[in-house]
């Protein structure tokens, strides 16, 4: 069950309503996210297979609900840490410790209400109007547009595709870099590509960012999702305490938590103070109770994360074979994530070919075109879901693309 429950969600109201020219223009010129188009089709419907969004149809298990209530119960109610209890900062520096090949102090551990939050106040942290991003594409549509809502500009660098595989074109990476250029924003494992990062890849991009003075903000809330190694490579097993380097995690994806909104941040230790103001005059803290499940989750959920991982690979290996047979398809397998993207031949418009399959199907997916100018002709489908769900998807959308 995910958010196929939900009652339905307003539509973005008309773009020529009287006041909008009292808001910021930034934010009124800006496409509304493509996907809630696609989604809103459904939601609400219970025949909806909701392969739209980024989460699985697994509900968070009892273990960790139970802690939350508790929590509640014993009078957990109150403001926290603006930066996390000193409960939850320990274990999750004690997890980072032992994922990535280094010692992480809790003093680099900032919680935030979900890695969304993470990226909006690391980024307000450190670009302001002038500035400029260099966001690795395509790219899950969140990290471009918050560029643009803390004021900045983004500039987004294309992964090459060949037959599907995507590659990062290192040099084109760096010629986007300018003298405004604060931060580089890359995500890997990638969403929607289930592209990685791979060490040597990373090594370049942290040295050209020292040499530069500029941010990596590593967007790694997809790091347990990999089918080819245990975890994905981090930039926290390369960088130093003091590199301008900050990773973004979530509870959401591997702990299937994507309701709860809590997140945390690994960064230089000399960023906290100014992360704290930026909790306080945003959310000031997360919820205590929450803070305590996310403890659970943290210590006690090693068998879940395994689970989920084993669900993906399983769904991975479901949705992989029957696209890439398909010879209107173009697709190389995910290494990571949980993200089948791909190309459609004949496709030209991704977001009413989305709209079409759902009306026609009740397969819904995301229209590539959300995923910036270069994702056009693109499609993602969520494979987190349960064997039965994919297998029926797969058998309406490979029937869809029989179609003449
Ligand atoms: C690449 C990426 N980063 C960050 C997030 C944010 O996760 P959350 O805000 O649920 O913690 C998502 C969610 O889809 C994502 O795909």
């Amino acid at each position: 069950m995910s958010t196929n429950n939900l009652p339905l969600p307003l539509a973005r109201g008309p773009m020529n309503a009287p006041g909008l020219a009292r808001l910021r223009k930034v934010l009124t010129d800006a496409e509304p996210q493509l996907i809630g188009e696609v989604a809103r089709l459904g939601m609400g419907d219970p025949d909806a297979i909701a392969l739209w969004y980024g989460e699985g149809d697994m509900p968070t298990p009892a273990f960790i609900c139970d802690a939350a209530y508790e929590a509640m119960r014993a009078g957990q109610t109150f403001y926290s840490h603006k930066r996390g209890t000193p409960e939850l900062r320990t274990a999750l520096a004690d997890y980072m410790s032992g994922i990535c090949s280094q010692t992480v102090d809790i003093e680099r551990v900032t919680v935030t209400s979900s890695g969304m939050h993470g990226i909006l106040v690391a980024m307000q942290a450190i670009l302001a109007a002038g500035d400029n991003a260099v966001v690795v594409g395509p790219v899950w549509p969140n990290a471009e547009a918050t560029v643009r809502v803390v004021g900045a500009e983004p500039r987004v660098v294309s992964l090459n595709n060949e037959n599907g595989v995507w590659r990062l074109d290192l040099e084109a990476l760096f010629a986007a870099c300018d003298d405004s250029t604060r931060l580089i924003f890359v995500n890997s494992p990638g969403n929607p590509t289930g592209w990685m990062l791979e060490r040597d890849e990373q090594q370049a991009i942290l040295d050209f960012a020292r040499a530069r003075g500029i941010w990596v903000m590593a967007d790694e809330v997809y790091a347990r999702l990999v089918y080819d190694r245990p975890v994905a490579p981090s930039f926290l097993d390369i960088a130093e305490e003091d590199d301008a380097v900050v990773v973004v995690n979530s509870f959401s994806k591997s702990w299937a938590m994507t309701g709860w909104r809590v997140g945390w941040l690994t960064h230089p230790p000399w960023i906290s103070e100014v992360l704290a103001e930026l909790i306080e005059y945003s959310t000031s803290s997360v919820q205590p109770f929450l803070q305590h499940a996310a403890v659970t989750a943290v210590t006690e959920g090693e068998p879940l994360v395994a689970e989920i991982r084993e669900l993906c690979r399983v769904g991975r290996d479901i949705v992989t074979p029957a696209l890439t047979a398909h010879p209107r398809v173009v697709m190389a397998p995910p290494v990571a994530a949980f993200y089948a993207f791909f190309q459609v031949e004949g496709m030209t418009d991704s977001l009413e070919w989305s709209k079409q399959l759902y009306r026609d199907t009740k397969v819904g997916v995301a229209p590539g075109r959300s995923f910036g100018p270069n994702g056009e002709g693109w499609i993602r489908l969520c494979f987190a879901s349960s064997p039965e769900v994919l297998n029926t998807a797969m058998d309406r959308l490979t029937d869809y693309l029989n179609r003449p």
